[in-house]
């Protein structure tokens, strides 16, 4: 463990599938790591579980899809820790169904959630990090925001905003240090994926290439990377993690 590496990292929606082993492999590089999580009672026993594995996480709580819970969630942290130096924003929700059945409803709180929360956490470190000199952004976003998945025209046009906001906003800091890329995870062994009824999910591991969901720790490798000093020169970029599922 690189106990020299001071930098704080936040992972939003860190208690989740894909965020639990983005603050494991971040808190194995030397980051201090904090976990953004809603729900409290999952998020105790998440803690709880994390410390039995020789974890320690700090906790934040807000709805990263509302700016002021976020802007008092960073404020606080800065105060009792220091400011943020690498953001994953992972924080994400499906509400799966056919468009012609969606309701408003769906629609909103999935784009809320997928979309704005990439503005709401973003906007409120953006200038620490630029005065800092320092900062990487690392969005979350999917497969299905590349090329489409039925059921998911909510879920899609949230992960495919993610990326132009990617690319602009990587111009506009690049020269203040702060580097900022996307990631798209396919399909991945987490809770999320496993909700997709098995008859429907066999079918999609069945269009895999290399014929298996991936691992949550895949992804959090490549945060890792992507978070790290020696991944200076790359922002901008777009890194697909799929396992062959689409290539373009
Ligand atoms: N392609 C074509 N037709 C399809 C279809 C598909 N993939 N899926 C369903 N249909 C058809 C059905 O056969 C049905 O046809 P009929 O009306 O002729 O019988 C019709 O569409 C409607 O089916 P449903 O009533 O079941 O539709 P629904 O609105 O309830 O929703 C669904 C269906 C639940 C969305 C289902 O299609 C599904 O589970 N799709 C997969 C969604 C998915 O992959 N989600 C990923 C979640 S994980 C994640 O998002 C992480 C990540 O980043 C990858």
């Amino acid at each position: 463990m690189d106990t020299q590496n001071k930098y704080v990292a936040l992972v939003t929606g860190g208690t989740g599938g894909l965020g639990t082993d983005m603050c494991k492999q971040l808190a194995h590089d030397g980051y201090h790591v904090i976990a953004n999580y809603q729900n409290q009672e999952k998020a105790e026993k998440w803690l709880a579980r994390m410390k039995e594995e020789g974890y320690e996480f700090d906790m934040y709580q807000a709805d990263v899809s509302d700016f002021d819970a976020v802007a008092a969630m960073i404020a606080k942290i800065e105060k009792e820790t220091a400011p943020i130096d690498i953001l994953v924003n992972n924080a994400g929700i499906t509400r799966d169904g056919q468009f012609r059945k969606m309701t408003p409803q769906n629609w909103d709180m999935v784009i809320k959630t997928n979309l704005y929360s990439v503005f709401n956490c973003t906007r409120n470190v953006i200038n620490q990090m630029c005065d800092r000199n320092y900062g990487r952004i690392i969005n979350i976003s999917s497969v299905n925001g590349q090329r489409g998945q039925f059921g998911q025209a909510n879920y899609s046009a949230a992960k495919a905003g993610i990326h132009g906001f990617t690319k602009t906003l990587a111009m506009e800091v690049a020269r203040k240090g702060v580097t900022v890329n996307t990631i798209y995870p396919g399909y991945i062994g987490t809770d999320m994926v496993m909700a997709v009824a098995e008859e429907v999910r066999n079918k999609i591991v069945a269009e895999i290439p290399i014929g298996r969901l991936g691992g949550t720790e895949e992804i959090a490798h490549l945060v890792s990377f992507l978070a790290s000093k020696e991944a200076s020169f790359i922002t901008g970029a777009n890194y697909a993690i799929n396992g062959g599922q689409h290539v373009y």
